[in-house]
């Protein structure tokens, strides 16, 4: 079936401040195959998780509010489902992983219970065959000893097998669409290659797709076909990992680029280096959000905002009014970008 499996359209999420109206999502549209694993991928308070949070019904009214836009996930949109249908959907078909397991699990309930009650709650199945779905979920995420693991509470786990418990749980109904949120950003550099390569080949097998949010460019080569960037509630550019990191069509995508300096130390794959701070989410500037920042911007980026278009490579879109002029293949930041880039890619 090519008919794309989520599909979202000028989706507007804002949220009732008192200094005013935050657009932590203003305006977004990307669609993802079945299968794909697409990166996203933006600095904090681009509108990341509020993106994973709209998907998943999560935002809480009345401060925050879906404002536009339609979430469309097998040819049905989000949007228009009751709170109950909602629910089979979420943990069933559509899944997430969080950053901090211990905000998802219940200290009080064992694994075992857990595990369960979202397999029973998602599939027609016995307690007890439920209970051999999450012996088997267990031993798919590599817990060893699973069967007697199931009785043991969340803080008898590590930080990383609460992570596997985590993916275990998140899997147990296959879901086509898993949403990682910066699944391993709590742990160290070992186990969370260990668990990027688990979710992996956990996702390959199962033709699983999976929304991977990260601050790290190292994961999302590794791990993605795709990437979106993200700054200040929109999408600035999106293309294949290849067109993403080796012909940038944004300079903000290029500059995150040219965070990644230190490949050979993968502590340092996170991006932060382009001067300068993201605009207030109240108070927007007029044309090109990243005008401020940019080294290139001229006087269309003052005044009208660029939207998603096509440029670069087949597929590849970005949202800069001067992408055809720019050859930012050929710029360097700090000298190694190019350099960087092969290197993460490789
Ligand atoms: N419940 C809320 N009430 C008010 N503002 C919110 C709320 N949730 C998110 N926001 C704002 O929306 C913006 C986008 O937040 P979001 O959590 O999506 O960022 P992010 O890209 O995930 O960042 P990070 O990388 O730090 O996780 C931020 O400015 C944030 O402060
Ligand atoms: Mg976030």
């Amino acid at each position: 079936m090519s008919e794309a499996l989520l599909k979202v359209e000028d989706l507007r999420t804002y949220f009732a401040t008192e200094e005013g109206v935050v657009r932590a999502v203003d305006g977004i549209s990307f669609e993802m195959r079945r299968g794909e694993r697409r990166g996203v991928v933006g600095e904090s308070g681009s509108g990341k998780s509020v993106t994973a949070m709209s998907i998943m019904g999560l935002i809480e009214p009345p401060a925050g509010d879906i404002v536009t836009g339609r979430i469309v996930f097998d040819g049905q949109n989000l949007l228009e489902l009751s709170e109950d249908e909602m629910q089979s959907i979420r943990g069933g078909r559509i899944a997430m992983i969080f950053q901090d397991p211990m905000t998802a699990l219940n200290p009080v309930y064992t694994i075992g219970d857990q595990l369960m009650e979202t397999i029973v709650l998602h599939q027609k199945v016995s307690k007890a065959e439920a209970r051999e779905i999450a012996i088997q979920a267990l031993r798919d995420v590599q817990i060893p000893n699973a069967e007697h693991r199931l009785n043991d509470y969340p803080h008898q786990f590590s930080g990383g097998m609460r992570q596997r418990v985590m993916i275990a749980m998140g899997l147990s109904c296959s879901p086509d669409l898993l949403i990682a949120d910066e699944p391993t950003t709590a742990l160290d550099v070992t186990t969370q290659a260990q668990i990027m390569d688990l979710m992996l080949h956990l996702a390959e097998d199962r033709g699983t797709a999976v929304m991977l949010i990260t601050h790290d460019l190292g994961v999302v080569a590794g791990f993605c076909d795709t990437v979106q960037v993200m700054y200040a509630g929109g999408i600035v550019e999106s293309g294949t990992i290849d067109d993403i990191y080796h012909n940038p069509q944004h300079p903000y995508t290029w500059g995150l680029l040219g965070s990644m300096t230190r490949l050979d130390d993968a502590t340092q794959h996170r991006l932060h280096s382009i001067s300068g701070a993201p605009p207030s989410l109240i108070k927007l500037p007029e044309g090109c959000r990243f005008r401020p920042r940019c080294q290139f911007a001229t006087d269309i980026c003052r005044q009208v905002l660029p939207v998603l278009r096509p440029v670069g490579n087949a597929g590849q879109m970005a949202a800069c009014h001067r992408s055809e002029e720019l050859d930012l293949k050929a710029l360097s930041v700090d000298g190694e970008v190019g350099a960087a880039a092969s290197e993460v890619t490789s």
